[in-house]
């Protein structure tokens, strides 16, 4: 419970870059994900050199409850690694729930070796498709952020259903999270 606790989204970083063994442990996680009938329909893309995670970062979008000076790394803090998730069309079956389950675990692997992460919904697909490249019968899913964290995340409890994550005076993220008795609709 202590891994699920700490692995949190993390966005400022140290400039450090993941080594190829977790990049391969990230990969191998997303690999062998579960997935509806078995049918693997997810493809991924290391992007690793300096210059293209600078052209990536500029098209992601960080954070967007917080100001951008508080939720968008600076230029010392970025990821030092991201991976593109895209959903191969080509394949029959492609769904979200699988998407959301390799995302689950190649964070989750990346975190067993205290890499943090940010997975992004809000980014530029047509821009970064043409950065890539690839064949317009992948659709790109997600980008997924990586690198050393530069600040800690915790969890917080929450007030007034307000789900908005926030900085504490020491620019760590808290995450308020509804109480369990607001989820648990009952046990039968
Ligand atoms: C599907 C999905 C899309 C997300 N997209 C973004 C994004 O575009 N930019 C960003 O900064 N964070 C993004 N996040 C991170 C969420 O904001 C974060 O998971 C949420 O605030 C809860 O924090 P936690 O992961 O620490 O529990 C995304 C997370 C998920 C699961």
């Amino acid at each position: 419970m202590e891994f699920l606790r700490t692995r949190r989204t993390y966005r400022r970083f140290q400039q450090k870059a993941v080594p190829a063994a977790v990049v391969d442990d990230i990969l191998e996680a997303a690999r062998i994900a579960s997935c509806g009938a078995n049918r693997q329909t997810l493809k991924y893309l290391v992007v690793q050199s300096p210059e293209q995670v600078d052209k990536v970062n500029g098209l992601v979008h960080w954070a967007a409850y917080l100001p951008p000076e508080q939720g968008i790394p600076k230029a010392e803090e970025r990821p030092t690694l991201f991976i593109a998730v895209f959903q191969d069309e080509a394949l029959p079956g492609a769904n979200d729930t699988d998407a959301g389950l390799a995302l689950g675990s190649m964070t989750a692997a990346a975190w067993s070796h205290g890499v943090g992460s940010c997975i992004m919904g809000a980014i530029d697909r047509p821009a970064l498709c043409d950065l890539f490249g690839t064949a317009p019968s992948l659709r790109l899913h997600s980008m997924v952020a990586f690198g050393y964290p530069a600040h800690e995340s915790r969890v917080v409890e929450m007030h007034d259903g307000d789900v908005r994550y926030y900085l504490d005076d020491a620019r760590d993220y808290c995450v308020p999270k509804r109480p369990l008795s607001e989820i648990l609709l009952g046990r039968i």
